[in-house]
């Protein structure tokens, strides 16, 4: 087989077969075919596509290429959730105690955050003792005693997939739906879950801005995840303004406890609702209404906060810090924002918000970056709030008072303001089963 002639295939816009694909990826991650030919053949992938066949190759190919997670000695039916990313999402935190306190078992490897805000792992690790990192064994047992383990992602989980990202962030050639469906679903399924809720957000603050695109993906990822013989579904989700009200680590943390403690029945706890409800509908075989209706209790009756306790005290986390979360540490200067005129709050760009957030310290700019895990943002507000000039829109943390200046100017791009009531979009906006 040579490189140059599936490169032209796929230039030409035919069907690569199984082998093919496996010749590429696995010469791609074992350092036999070189970066240019590679690049070359996902710019043609970029312009010609390719079919459900291929995709599900490509996904088999990039799954095979490193570690798999066998969750078989584990008792009953194992979930995991996927978001695509947005500004202010901290659903795991709320979902994974959630579906435990039902008897779903989670057994999760999450991601460290490269833009906005940290991810998962990097959250859990403002609290303070959390283990983010637990040998295979440690791992199962944890998920066997306690029903939930949430761990940063193992560093060999679908290696071909790392390079072939870090390749297409730099030669145009991420936003390709087969591509970036492949890329998701090859790590979801090396987890080795049974169930799989995916969130794909649209808008603003989401990679794919538009709805037709993230429909689009969120079906690839779902044949794919049929395909492997998975209980998929997918939520597609607006990320038009942040989730819920804080954004950054430590604040993340904190939000979560409180949805948990039933204080605030806001976007972020109707989404984690829905998600939850997929979730143990899709493990358990009962009607989503009935499973609304559990997740409901469970957070009602205290169940899934117990459940977070026991989750956080398995991995070695300060529980104690659940049940008083203004301990949690946030960053000692504060700065507010105020409203430079009456009306409407119209928009609150999550983009925007995400680059402020990230000006004050809460991101990664660049992979080794520091993140401080207690700056961050408060929203005082959402879009359709009526404010009053100079009354509090936000308030700024961060350890640093010099990043203050950029992170407030840029914040306050994010807001528009309307004379009359705004149109609200929807938080959900379809389900793919
Ligand atoms: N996230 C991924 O994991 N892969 C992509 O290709 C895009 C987003």
């Amino acid at each position: 087989m040579r490189m140059y002639d599936i490169i032209y295939k796929k230039r030409m816009g035919n069907e690569l077969t199984r082998e093919e694909i496996d010749y590429f990826v696995r010469g791609y991650t074992n350092g036999d075919i070189p970066d240019y030919q590679i690049s070359a053949l996902l710019m043609a992938i970029c312009f010609s596509s390719m079919n459900k066949n291929e995709t599900l190759y490509l996904t088999d190919a990039m799954l095979r290429s490193g570690d798999t997670v066998d969750l078989s000695s584990i008792d009953g039916i194992c979930a995991d959730k996927h978001s695509t990313g947005g500004v202010g999402d901290k659903t795991t935190l709320i979902v994974a105690p959630i579906v435990s306190s039902l008897g779903v078992k989670i057994a999760k490897m999450s991601g460290r955050g490269l833009g906005f805000t940290g991810g998962t792992v990097d959250k859990l690790e403002s609290i303070d003792g959390y283990k983010t990192s637990l040998s295979s064994s440690e791992f199962l047992s944890v998920v066997k005693e306690n029903g939930i383990c949430v761990v940063g992602q193992s560093g060999n989980l679908a290696p071909a997939d790392k390079k072939l990202y870090a390749l297409r962030d730099v030669t145009a050639t991420v936003d390709s739906i087969p591509l970036i469906a492949s890329s998701i679903m090859s790590k979801k399924l090396a987890s080795g879950a049974d169930t799989i809720v995916l969130d794909v957000k649209t808008g603003s603050g989401a990679f794919m801005k538009s709805k037709d695109d993230s429909l689009a993906l969120a079906r690839a990822m779902v044949e794919i995840g049929k395909g492997f013989g998975k209980n998929v579904r997918a939520l597609i989700t607006n990320m038009d303004e942040p989730l819920g009200y804080n954004i950054g680590n430590s604040l993340e943390v904190m939000e979560a406890i409180q949805i948990l403690k039933g204080y605030k029945k806001n976007d972020l706890y109707t989404l984690c609702i829905e998600l939850s409800a997929n979730m143990v509908s899709a493990s358990l075989g009962i009607d989503i209404s009935t499973a609304r209706e559990l997740c409901v209790n469970s957070v009602e009756s205290g169940n899934a906060l117990c459940k977070m306790k026991e989750w956080i005290t398995a991995q070695g986390g300060d529980s104690s810090l659940i049940d008083d979360e203004e301990r949690l540490t946030v960053s000692p200067y504060k700065r507010e924002l105020l409203a430079e005129r009456d009306g409407y709050i119209s928009k609150i760009c999550a983009e925007t918000v995400g680059e402020a957030s990230m000006l004050l310290g809460a991101g990664r700019k660049t992979k080794d970056d520091e993140i401080d895990l207690g700056a961050g943002i408060v929203l005082k507000v959402k879009i359709g709030h009526l404010v009053r000039k100079n009354e509090p829109l936000a308030l700024l943390y961060s350890s640093d008072e010099s990043l203050f200046l950029s992170a407030t100017e840029k914040l306050s791009k994010a807001f528009a303001y309307s004379d009359e009531p705004p149109k609200k979009e929807p938080l959900i906006y379809e389900t793919i089963t």
